[in-house]
């Protein structure tokens, strides 16, 4: 087992809903420990920077809308294997397809206001964890 970082981002749709509280003690209730947090109103720039791979998608000019449209809270999650823990926590990108339990299930709406990010892998997160807190 490997002790991992990982980047979560509770979207702009999780944010409204009021459900940070809640995200977190999934977290916390799975070992995973936050290390590092912020709340930020992201810009055109960062989002899209951010989102930078998907840039030729169809769907990348109203993701970056979708995530610059309130505050996100950005953090960094620690725990053994925390970034297939994470996403297995997430659950599928759509929603619709996420397994029973899985914070997409609970509270997204949607394949494009999904409630939260995490890195796809070890790779991902430590360039995702340098994008939003340095090294
Ligand atoms: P992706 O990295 O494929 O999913 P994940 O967030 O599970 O790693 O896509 C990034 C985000 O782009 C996704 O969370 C929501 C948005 N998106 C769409 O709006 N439509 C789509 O068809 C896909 C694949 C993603
Ligand atoms: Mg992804």
């Amino acid at each position: 087992m490997a002790l991992e970082r990982t980047l979560s981002i509770i979207k702009p749709d999780a944010v409204a809903k009021n459900v940070i509280g809640e995200i977190y003690t999934r977290f916390e209730r799975a070992g995973l420990k936050i290390v590092e947090a912020k709340m930020i109103q992201l810009d055109d720039e960062l989002a899209g920077g951010f989102y930078a791979e998907h840039k030729e998608r169809p769907f990348y000019k109203d993701l970056v809308a979708f995530m610059t449209s309130g505050p996100v809270v950005v953090s960094v999650l620690e725990g053994e294997n925390a970034v297939a823990r994470h996403r297995e926590l997430m659950g599928a990108t759509n929603p619709k397809e996420a397994a029973t339990g899985t914070l997409r299930a609970d509270y997204a709406e949607s394949i494009d206001a999904n409630a939260v990010h995490g890195s796809d892998s070890t790779t991902s997160a430590e360039r995702e964890v340098a994008y939003f807190f340095g090294n």
